[in-house]
């Protein structure tokens, strides 16, 4: 592989380059043809050490890091623990800004408006129990798509505003503008609401909503955003701009490839004040970004091998990693999606989904139906997957595949629901 297929890193002189190389990762001469060039993908998934005796869909939960970032990391704590608090207040600062330098560059942000957490949830929490805008009977909408900790958080925020709350279920299947004209109509038919939670990708079904067009349609109604891209930069390749919203919550340890514990928090320019700052954060954070969300202490040596999983992921090339996603998704989904009694919780339309996608066999809509699915994939088949529930029509099973999985770890799982939907 190219040592780097983009130059969209800057300000990277603070921290050594990752070992890219030699045994550590031994990457194609050639350029890759695309999502289905196995001689490629073969080589990236030499770069993670994972576990071979089952095949593992279940990589929704976090990201495995490449061996390249897992070695950083491990040199990284190391580093931080001998050189203990004489680099933590002496040298972290500056190596903070070259991170926020290299992620902003990478987003496509600007490095005011972005700063660490610990993950999505912090980043949203600081987000929704932040924003000031809401006056008392105004409304707040979530969908029963959203992830549980953040509706949760609407629902306070809410209560704390004296609010009223708008839930609405998205259809089951949804179309590009279907999708559209469903939130047009539920913010027509709901004048009130004035804060809107979207989740880019579900973490229950995979289906993606058209961000940008419901984001600038809600825009244009006076109602704000709050965007909970847990899963989609890293699985999806796009910038900030891209999708358009003002405020985002952002995870790196899941398809960025990060170590566990490291997210974002993302507030466009000139929206900062609509967020309070976080009553504990220090009066020195109190017009920045990272006064939004106070983290504490941060696991520093997860923070400094951010420049490592980011090299990663363009070296694999970003727009790349997307098409393999959905290309591993199409192979098992698109080819189940005829079995009879096989629902696919994701359209076909390459707009609505990444990588992960669920399905539901006919009739199992309890939570218990769908751990029992998981399980008997598990015991017959070797495939491990993991059931969601809060989806309005049901609870499912959720397929994430990976960067190490192949092609026929997907046909398996279409073999799998060949027989089990017979
Ligand atoms: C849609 C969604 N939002 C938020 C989160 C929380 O992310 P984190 O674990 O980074 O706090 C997740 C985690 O799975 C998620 O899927």
């Amino acid at each position: 592989m190219k040592a780097s297929r983009r130059t969209l890193l800057k300000g990277a002189a603070a921290l050594a380059a990752p070992s890219f190389a030699g045994t550590a990762f031994a990457a194609p001469s050639r350029s890759p043809a695309g999502a289905d060039d196995e001689t490629y993908w073969r080589e990236v998934a030499k770069a993670y050490d994972v576990k071979k005796d089952i095949i593992n869909l279940e990589n929704g939960y976090w990201g495995v890091m490449a061996r390249p970032v897992a070695e950083r990391y491990v040199e990284n704590l190391k580093r931080i623990n001998h050189d203990n608090s004489y680099y933590a207040r002496r040298s972290y600062g500056d190596d903070y800004k070259t991170v926020i330098a290299q992620l902003a560059a990478a987003l496509g942000a600007e490095d005011e408006e972005i700063a660490l957490t610990r993950g999505a949830t912090e980043a949203l929490k600081g987000l929704i129990a932040g924003y000031n805008k809401l006056e008392p009977g105004d409304a707040v909408m979530y969908a029963d798509l959203d992830y549980p900790e953040m509706i949760a958080m609407m629902d306070w925020r809410a209560a704390k505003s004296e609010c009223e709350v708008v839930k609405v279920s998205i259809p089951e299947p949804s179309t590009h503008d279907g999708l559209i004209a469903f939130y047009k109509k539920a913010l027509t038919d709901n004048p009130s609401v004035k804060l809107l939670l979207l989740t880019h990708i579900s973490n229950r079904t995979g289906l993606a909503i058209p961000l940008k067009e419901i984001v600038a349609m809600a825009r244009a109604k006076g109602v704000d955003c709050i965007v909970d891209a847990a899963h989609s930069w890293g699985q999806m390749d796009f910038s900030a701009n891209d999708i358009g919203a003002d405020f985002v919550g952002y995870n790196l340890h899941k398809w960025i490839g990060a170590p566990i514990g490291v997210g974002m928090i993302y507030i466009r320019k000139g929206r900062l004040d609509d967020i309070s700052p976080d009553p504990g954060a220090p009066a020195y954070d109190m017009e920045r970004v990272a006064g939004r969300i106070h983290t504490g202490t941060m696991d520093f040596a997860a923070a400094l091998t951010l420049p490592a999983a980011l090299k990663f992921h363009h070296d694999v090339g970003p727009a790349l990693k997307a098409a393999r996603f959905s290309y591993l998704r199409d192979l098992w989904a698109e080819s189940s999606r005829e079995l009879p009694g096989v629902e696919i919780l994701t359209p076909s339309d390459p707009r609505l989904h990444a990588g992960i996608t669920s399905f539901r066999l006919a009739r199992k809509t309890t939570p218990e139906d769908n751990i029992a699915v998981s399980k008997r994939l598990l015991d017959e088949f070797n495939i491990f997957t993991v059931h969601r529930v809060g989806v309005a029509a049901g609870a499912c099973v959720r397929v994430t595949p990976a960067l190490y999985n192949t092609p026929d770890d997907v046909i398996a799982l279409a073999k799998a629901l060949k027989v089990m939907s017979a």
